[in-house]
Formats: structure tokens, sequence, C-alpha cells
């Protein structure tokens, strides 16, 4: 994706991309000839927003993209996204006219994406040329992050199991220069991650924790944990057919930590960066955990087991008392935890948790400005009376029955893990775009990492 974006001074012969508004239009079409007109007119082209035409120009030797916007802008955030499968192939750049350029070459090459591990590369290739205006590095840090992470989801588990998860987070790291361990099936025992343990002894596939830190160990700490279930059968309380058929997605809480790590070790952020990713497969057999099981945690919790496809929430109580046990300056977890982040709030727009209201209305801003939409859900402490457990410390579910604040008694639940930190932030997302729209390509998606990415930048710029 990086690729797509390059400097406009380096491409030698490129189609401009005009903004038009449907006021705007006659007075463009007077500088560009009366071809450009005459054409407009053959295809009744007004200018509506986020329609396009392609017109000659002049003496009928140039060529123009004629792009609708808003009199205010884009019609949408990454509105130009809309336009990149459309055009022929080619070099464009961006005119004059557009309103935020960084915003339009983002959509643009967002929406450029394309999953292809599986098939024969699309030769297809659309450039944006762009001014000088832009941080092309930053962006491009961006769009290797974000396609890091769909890259990630959208690989199916046969190919992309505890093992090659944990690899992928060894590599980014070492590729960085950063070190750290994967620590592996039975060690997880004698190391004390009897959840990660637990969750994952079912597959065939080994159970493990990878733990990777980068960068100056004076700078501030931030540390990402994320939800790497390579793929979620539900286990014993086995999901039915048509529950699990995205379930390959359940690392999506990982694939974007790393996305997110990748965007901040490539920028070189002074940061102290440490990820913590379990990674499992929630697989049924004998000797698969089990609804009634009462586990012991690292933290020293006793769990009583209620679904065993609530698992997600049992690794990552593991990891994330780990990371507590080391207070950073900013805990960052991300999972695909709850259908019922979905069922709130829908696939778009991920709820996040936390006690730590500055930190919150810094997010809610920053995820307004980068067009990455999050929304504040409470951690609302009464319900923590739905985890009661008779026999243990703790239920992982809600077993009143009601099935009351399903993604809100999971954050609950991870809270319990997190004592030492000050400012912990849980995402709850959905990891996956059902429906093509300007900005995101069916599959695999980023959530929050842009917004993150900024959020992190902008709080630790002055710190070193
Ligand atoms: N990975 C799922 C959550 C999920 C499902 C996210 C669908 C996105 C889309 C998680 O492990 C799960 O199965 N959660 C259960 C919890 C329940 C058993 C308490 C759920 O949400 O149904
Ligand atoms: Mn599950
Ligand atoms: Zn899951």
């Amino acid at each position: 994706m990086r690729e797509i974006l390059v400097r406009k001074s380096d491409l030698s012969e490129a189609t401009p991309i005009i903004a038009v508004t449907e006021a705007s239009l006659g007075d463009v079409l007077v500088g560009l000839g009366d071809a450009a007109s005459a054409w407009c007119s053959v295809n009744d082209y007004t200018g509506k927003p986020s329609s396009h035409l392609m017109v000659q120009t002049g003496d009928g030797t140039g060529a123009a993209v004629l792009y609708g916007v808003e009199e205010t802008g884009l019609s949408q955030p990454f509105a130009l996204g809309g336009l990149v499968n459309r055009l022929p192939q080619g070099d464009y750049f961006l005119a004059d006219g557009f309103p935020d350029p960084e915003e339009a070459a983002l959509g643009f090459a967002l929406s450029a994406y394309k999953f292809e591990r599986y098939v024969k590369p699309s030769r297809k290739i659309r450039r944006l040329g762009i001014g000088d205006d832009v941080d092309l590095e930053r962006i491009g840090d961006v769009l290797d992050g974000v396609k890091l992470t769909r890259d990630l989801i959208n690989t199916p588990a046969n190919d992309l199991g505890p093992e090659e998860l944990a690899t992928t987070v060894a590599a980014l790291f070492e590729e960085h220069g950063g070190s750290g361990e994967v620590i592996v099936g039975e060690d997880l025992l004698s190391r004390n991650f009897p959840m990660v343990h637990a969750v994952g002894r079912a597959s065939s596939r080994a159970p493990r924790l990878a733990d990777y830190s980068w960068g100056d160990e004076d700078a501030p700490k931030v540390t990402l944990v994320g939800k790497g279930v390579i793929f979620d059968t539900g286990g014993l309380n086995l999901k039915p057919g048509s529950s699990m058929t995205l379930m390959k997605k359940d690392m999506g809480g990982a694939a974007n930590v790393l996305g997110l790590a990748s965007m901040i070790m490539s920028s070189n952020l002074p940061v102290r960066l440490r990820v913590i990713v379990p990674c499992v497969e929630n697989a049924v057999a004998g000797s698969a955990f089990r609804p009634g099981d009462i586990l012991s945690s690292r933290k020293g919790l006793t769990v009583e087991i209620g679904n065993t496809d609530a698992e997600g929430r049992l690794i990552l109580g593991d990891a994330l008392a780990l990371a507590d046990e080391e207070t950073s300056d900013l805990l960052i977890d991300m999972a695909t935890l709850t259908g019922a982040a979905r069922v709130a709030l829908g696939p778009d727009l991920p709820p996040f948790y936390t006690d730590d209201d500055g930190l919150a209305d810094d997010i809610a801003v920053i995820a307004e400005a980068s067009s990455d939409p999050l929304w504040r859900l409470p951690l609302w402490k009464p319900y923590m009376k739905y985890l009661d457990s008779k026999v243990a410390d703790i239920n992982h579910i809600n077993t009143s029955g009601t099935g009351f604040a399903g993604s809100i008694t999971a954050a609950l639940f991870l809270s319990r893990f997190v004592d030492n930190t000050e400012s912990w932030v849980h995402f709850d997302i959905y990891g996956w775009t059902p429906a093509e729209r300007p900005g995101k390509t069916v599959g695999g998606e980023a959530q929050g990492i842009r917004c993150l990415f900024d959020l992190i930048s902008e709080r630790y710029a002055a710190a070193k």
C-alpha cells in the first residue's frame, strides 16, 4: 500500500484528479477546454459528490479526472478511496481543490489494499502523486501498519497458527532491533500462565505467549496486549457453524497491536514499547478445558469457567497480569472479545473502556480527528456482581442468566487483572469490514490504531 503514494515531483507523466463541486464545475471546465465541457454534457456529469468523470483536456492530448466533493470537503471520510478501484491503471496526482490532501491520499491508499497471498496478484496499479505539504514517511508508516494488520487477520488459521503468530511478533521486533521471548506449551505452566495454557492446550498446535520490547529503556513505557486466538471454535461450548465462519479473525486484537507496534517502531517514537500476545487455538479435544472447571490464574485469582467460548478474557487475564507487574505509563489491550460489542455499536464503532477520564477524552477527540471512530462505554462497577462465583474468586462470564451487558462484563473481568497500572484502556473490536466503503476493503480491518498512533505520538513527542 505504501508504494501507492509517491511524490508528485517523482512522476513524469500523471493525470490530475481535480476536485469539483456542483457549483465550481463550470469554472473548472473553462480552464480545461471545449472537449472537456462537451464530454461532461454528453455524460450529463454535474460534479455530484463522489462521482467522477475522465475527460480530455486542451486540444485532446491531455486528460483529467473530475471528482465531485461537497462544498465543505470530501463527502465522507476517505471519500477518494471510492475512486481508486474505478480508475484505469496509471499514475495520478492530486490537483488543487482537495481541502485535506493527507486524508484524500490516505483514503486512496487504504482502498487500494488487496489480499493476494492466495491469488495471482492484480497487475492494475494506480499510484497517486502527492505534494510536498504531506508527510509521506508518516503516512507510509501508517499504511504499513494497517497492511500488516489486515494481512494477518485475512490469513486463515491453517497458515497462521499460534507458532506463526508468535513468530510474526518476534520477526517484527527483531527487524527493528527489539528483543524478547516466546514461552511455549508446558513452559506456560512452569512460568505461571495457567489460563493461556488451559485455553490453548486442546489444539495440536501448542499455545504460547510472545513478550517483546523495543526502544530506550528510560523512555515512557507503552505496553500493548492483543488477543491472539488464531481460531475460535468455541471449544466444548462449540459455536454453531454460522458463528464460526469468520473466526479466523479472532486474533484481530493481536493483529491490531502489531500494526500499531509497526507504526511506532517505524516512526521511531520516543517510547519504550512492549507487546504481549498470548497465541492459542480454542479447539475441541479430550484435553480441552470444560465448563465448570476452576482455573488458577497468574494473578492468583481462581476463575470458574462458565462457557469455554469466552476464552479471550482468560488468556488476556494472564497477559494483563504480566503487563501489570511492571507498571507502564500506558497499557492498551485490544481484542475481538464479545459479540455483544457488535450488537451494541455495530462493526464499525468499537467500544473502549478506561477509568482514566483524561485518556478517554483524548481518545474521543483524536478518534474523531483521525476518522478512526471509537466510542467510550463504562466500566460500570455495579455489574461486577454478575461475575460472582459460589466456588471460586470470580466467574469469568455473566452467569446470572440475564445475558445483560456482555461487553461491559467482559471488560470488568479484565479489570480484575490490572491493579497497579493507572492508565489502562481496553478495546473490544470487531476487526472486520463486512461491506466495502471508502478507505475500507472487505475483510480484516485495522480499528483504533491510527487514532492510538496519533495519541501516542502527541503524548510522548516531547518526552525525549
Ligand atoms: N471471539 C468471540 C467474540 C466475537 C464473536 C467477536 C463474534 C466478534 C464477533 C468470543 O470469544 C466469544 O465467543 N464470546 C462469546 C462470549 C459468551 C460465551 C459469554 C460471545 O460474545 O458470544
Ligand atoms: Mn469465543
Ligand atoms: Zn474468541
